[in-house]
Parts: structure tokens; C-alpha cells; sequence
């Protein structure tokens, strides 16, 4: 039987790379998304190159009505990727309590909300991914976003040690910027200027953080767990002048 790999916000940027890779590692991959239109394109997509093992469910994974019907259609899940997540840009001082709510809502609810109602169809040998972000270790003009996905990373690290007695492998990958529509929240001035502090000097591609994702997602992946990997072309080195 094929193994079924969970992708959310299947239908995005990032989430496309990863459903492609996970279907070409052989995975039965469920792409769930609250975006119909976008699904429906991606799936007319991959039927058109020949890509047929996935399905796709139009979900909004905030609403916990709509989380139980969605699993409870999955009688076994061998990898979950909770890839969906939200973005925006403003000061810190302009920042108000729902701007962190909504922040909170998806990045970090929505994702324990699946994984508490995914991680018991699990078998031994289970992956989840968390996609959470570099920005993670601090950002300017993102503070919900920087609180919501360093609060995933430590949902990541307490899954890791709780999960793993029923041997599911938990860890997060940290993507820098990679190019895709979720970048365009940035201003150009400001995407430029965060460019310039990437020592590779470019955006990743949606493929380099699905590279990532298959390998934590893969079987035959073991004892690593509870890990954040940066896949930012180096920004999280730190300054790239001397002294
Ligand atoms: N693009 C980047 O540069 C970058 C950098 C670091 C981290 N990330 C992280 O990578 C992940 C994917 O980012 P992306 O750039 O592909 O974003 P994107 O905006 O292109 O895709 C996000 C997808 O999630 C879906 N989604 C949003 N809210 C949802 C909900 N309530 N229910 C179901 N689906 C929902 C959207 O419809 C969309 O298809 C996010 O977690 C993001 O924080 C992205």
C-alpha cells in the first residue's frame, strides 16, 4: 500500500514543491488547502504531467469542524508536512493583539490542532514537518510572525520528546526567502535590502525547501528529531562583514 503524506497549504508557493516531491518519493500525497481555485489548477497540473497519485481536499485548517472531517477520512498517515502559514509586514509598535491572534491562529494553532488529531493514525516510524521560518531567531517589522513561528519551533521541540515514544520523528525546517508569492507581503525596497544580507545574495527556490522536507519526511529517515534546519543560503550565519 502506498503511503499517504500530508501536505497543508498544498496549493501555495512552497507547499506545490513539496506535494511534486513527495509524489516523485512515492508518496500518496493529500494536498489540503482552503484555496479551491488554486487546488483545482494544481490539480489539472500535475494530471497533465502524469502525476496521479494525490488528492486534494479544500480545507480551512482554523476551523476544527472542518479538521475532523478532513482526517477522519485517513485511516493511516506516514508524514505530515504543516506547511500552511501567514505572513505579513508591520512595525512593531503598530502591531495590535489581533494582528497577533491571527498570526497565532495558523502558524502555531492550526498546526497542533492537526497534528493532535494526525499523530494518532500514525504508525512507528511516523514524520511530521513543521514549516516554520528563519526568521524565527528575529526580524524586523514581523514581530507576530517571529513570535508565531518561534512558538512552532518550540511546539516542534515538545512534539519531538512526546511523540517519540510512539516512534514519530518531529522536526522543523527554517526557510530563508524563497521566491514566491508570499514574498510579495514585502515591500521592494525591503526585499532587496534583505537580499543583500543572504551571503548567497538570491532567494532559495520553492525546490530547495522541498529537498529538505523529503529527506525528514522520508521512511527510512531515523533518530533525528526535535531539529530546525535552516535552508536559507546562509543568512542565519549572521553579518558578512568583518568584526
Ligand atoms: N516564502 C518565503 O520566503 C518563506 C520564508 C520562510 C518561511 N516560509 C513559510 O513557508 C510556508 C509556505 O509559505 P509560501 O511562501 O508557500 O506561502 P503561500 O502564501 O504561497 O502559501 C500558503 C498556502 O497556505 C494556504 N492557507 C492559508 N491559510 C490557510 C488556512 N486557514 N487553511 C488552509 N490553507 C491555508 C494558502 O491558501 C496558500 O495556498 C509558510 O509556513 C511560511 O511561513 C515562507
Amino acid at each position: 500500500m502506498t503511503s499517504l503524506g500530508v501536505v497543508t497549504g498544498g496549493a501555495g508557493g512552497i507547499g506545490k514543491a513539496i506535494v511534486r516531491r513527495l509524489a516523485s518519493d512515492g508518496f500518496h500525497v493529500a494536498i489540503v488547502d482552503r484555496d479551491r481555485e488554486q487546488l483545482e489548477s494544481l490539480a489539472t497540473q500535475l494530471r497533465s504531467q502524469g502525476i496521479r497519485n494525490f488528492e486534494t481536499h479544500v480545507c480551512d485548517l482554523t476551523s476544527g469542524d472542518e479538521l475532523d472531517d478532513l482526517v477522519g477520512r485517513w485511516t493511516e498517515v506516514a508524514a505530515l508536512v504543516n506547511n500552511a502559514g501567514l505572513f505579513d509586514e508591520s512595525g512593531l509598535l503598530n502591531l495590535v493583539p489581533d494582528d497577533f491572534r491571527r498570526m497565532y491562529e495558523l502558524n502555531l494553532i492550526a498546526v497542533a490542532e492537526l497534528t493532535r488529531r494526525v499523530a494518532p493514525l500514525m504508525p512507528h516510524g511516523g514524520k511530521i514537518v513543521n514549516i516554520a521560518s528563519r526568521a524565527y531567531l528575529g526580524a524586523r517589522n514581523h514581530a507576530h510572525y517571529v513570535a508565531a513561528k518561534a512558538a512552532l519551533v518550540g511546539y516542534t521541540r515538545a512534539s519531538a520528546i512526546e511523540l517519540a515514544a510512539q516512534g514519530i520523528l518531529v522536526n522543523a525546517v527554517a526557510p530563508g526567502l524563497v521566491d514566491t508569492p508570499m514574498l510579495r507581503a514585502l515591500s521592494p525596497e525591503r526585499l532587496q535590502a534583505q537580499l543583500a544580507l543572504q551571503p548567497t545574495g538570491e532567494a532559495g527556490r520553492p525546490e530547495d525547501i522541498a529537498n529538505a522536507v523529503s529527506f525528514l519526511a522520508a521512511p527510512k529517515m531515523s533518530f533525528i528529531t526535535g531539529q530546525v534546519l535552516l535552508v536559507d543560503g546562509g543568512k542565519s550565519l549572521g553579518g558578512l562583514g568583518a568584526g
